[in-house]
C-alpha cells in the first residue's frame, strides 16, 4: 500500500529544515507498491527522500517525492564466520548498526549514529572512522521504473567510491533502491586506528563491538551538532581528493597539513574541514547560517534559514577556500 500526500511541508522531513514544499509525496513499503504506482503512469518528475540527512532543499520541489517506510531487519543466513542481513530502505541506519551490535555482529559498529536510512547507505557509500558502508554491502535490492521491475545488484557492480556510487552516477534517477543486504562477521573484528577510537574504547574497556559503538557515539556528539536541535547535513563538503602536486605544493607550506593516500598514488585526499578552518571560517557565521565550531565542514542552519541563504553561503565558504589554498571543494550534500 503506497499513501499520497498532496503539497506536503518539508520542514520535518529535512535535516537542515529548510521549509521548502513538493507537489506531491509518496510513501511506499515495498517494490510491488512502486510497480503499481509507476504502472499508473502519472508518477512524473520523481526523487527518492529517506530521512533527508544530506539534502539541500533550495526551492520548492515541482515533483513527487518518494519515501520508503518499511522499516524490517531479518537474518538470511548465519553461519558459524558470518551472518547475511536484510533491511528494508526505511529502516534508520543506525537502528541497524545497534541491532547488529546487540545480536553480536561485526563490521558496522564504527558506523553508528550516522544520521539517515539504511537505503541512502549504498548512495554515498556512507563512512566514518575508518569505514565504509561498501565494507559491510554484499547486495542492493532497486525498482527500476524504466523496465517496471525489482533488480538486486551485486556489491561489485555498485561503482563504489569515497562518497561515490553508481545510484549517484548512471543509474541516478533510474533506481529506487528497496533494501540492503550486509554480510556481518562472528568473529571480534575491532577497526581502532582512526583518530581517537582507541583511546576512547580503552577508556571503556575491552574493544567489544558495544564498547566501540559506544565510544564512536560519544565522539559524534562531542563533535557533530544533533539534527534534531539544530539543523544541519552533517559533512556539507566532500573531502578534497587533488593531484599529488597539488598536495606537495600545499605542504610545503603547511607542513601541518593533514592529507590521506588514495588507491592513486598520483591523487591525495585533504581535509576539507582542515582547509576551512585555516582560512578562520570556523565558527563564523552571517544571518542565519553558520559553521559549526567545532567541525568546519558542518554548515548549520541557526533557526529559520531559507535553502537559498544556505547554498549561498557555501558559495562564500567554497570561494575562501578556493583563494586561499587553490583547492576547489564540492558538496557532499544533495542540493535539489
Ligand atoms: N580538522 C580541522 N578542523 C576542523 C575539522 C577537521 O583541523 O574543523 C582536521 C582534523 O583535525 C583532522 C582532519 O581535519 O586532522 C580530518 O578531520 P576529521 O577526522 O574530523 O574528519 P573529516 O575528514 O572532517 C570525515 C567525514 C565525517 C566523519 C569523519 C570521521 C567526510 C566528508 N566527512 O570528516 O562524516 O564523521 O570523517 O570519520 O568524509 C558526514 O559525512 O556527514 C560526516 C560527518
Amino acid at each position: 500500500m503506497f499513501k499520497e500526500i498532496i503539497d506536503p511541508d518539508l520542514s520535518g522531513r529535512n535535516s537542515f529544515r529548510v521549509p521548502q514544499r513538493a507537489a506531491r509525496l509518496i510513501e511506499f513499503e515495498t517494490a510491488e507498491d512502486l510497480r503499481q504506482l509507476f504502472a499508473g503512469g502519472t508518477v512524473g518528475e520523481w526523487f527518492v527522500l529517506g530521512g533527508g540527512n544530506n539534502i539541500l532543499f533550495t526551492q520548492d520541489y515541482p515533483g513527487t517525492l518518494l519515501h520508503c517506510t518499511a522499516r524490517g531487519i531479518r537474518t538470511v543466513e548465519r553461519t558459524d564466520d558470518h551472518a547475511t542481513v536484510e533491511a528494508d530502505a526505511g529502516t534508520e541506519w543506525d537502528d541497524l548498526v545497534d541491532w547488529s551490535v546487540q545480536h553480536g555482529l561485526w563490521g558496522l559498529e564504527n558506523l553508528s549514529l550516522i544520521p539517515g536510512t539504511v537505503g541512502a547507505a549504498p548512495v554515498q557509500n556512507i563512512g566514518a572512522y575508518g569505514c565504509e558502508a561498501k565494507d559491510a554491502i554484499v547486495q542492493v535490492e532497486m525498482f527500476c521504473p524504466e523496465m517496471g521491475n525489482v533488480l538486486i545488484l551485486d556489491r561489485e557492480h555498485c561503482g563504489f567510491g569515497y562518497r561515490d556510487s553508481i545510484f549517484k552516477r548512471s543509474l541516478r534517477g533510474r533506481a529506487i533502491i528497496t533494501s540492503v543486504r550486509f554480510r556481518l562477521g562472528t568473529a571480534p573484528a575491532p577497526r581502532l586506528d582512526y583518530g581517537d577510537v582507541a583511546s576512547e574504547v580503552a577508556r571503556l574497556g575491552a574493544p567489544t563491538a558495544e564498547n566501540i559503538r559506544t565510544a564512536i557515539c560519544a565522539i559524534r556528539r562531542a563533535k557533530l551538532p544533533d539534527p534534531a536541535q539544530t539543523g544541519n547535513a552533517g559533512s556539507f563538503f566532500k573531502n578534497p581528493v587533488v593531484p599529488r602536486s597539488t598536495a606537495e605544493r600545499l605542504l610545503e607550506q603547511h607542513p601541518d597539513m593533514p592529507h590521506y593516500p588514495t588507491a592513486d598514488p598520483d591523487r591525495i585526499k585533504l581535509a576539507a574541514g582542515w582547509l576551512i578552518d585555516r582560512t578562520g571560517l570556523k565558527g563564523w557565521s552571517l544571518g542565519r547560517v553558520g559553521i559549526h565550531p567545532r567541525q568546519a565542514l558542518v554548515v548549520v542552519n541557526l533557526g529559520g534559514a531559507g535553502g537559498g541563504e544556505i547554498l549561498a553561503f557555501a558559495g562564500t565558504i567554497r570561494q575562501r577556500v578556493l583563494e586561499r589554498f587553490g583547492v576547489e571543494i564540492e558538496p557532499e550534500v544533495n542540493i535539489l
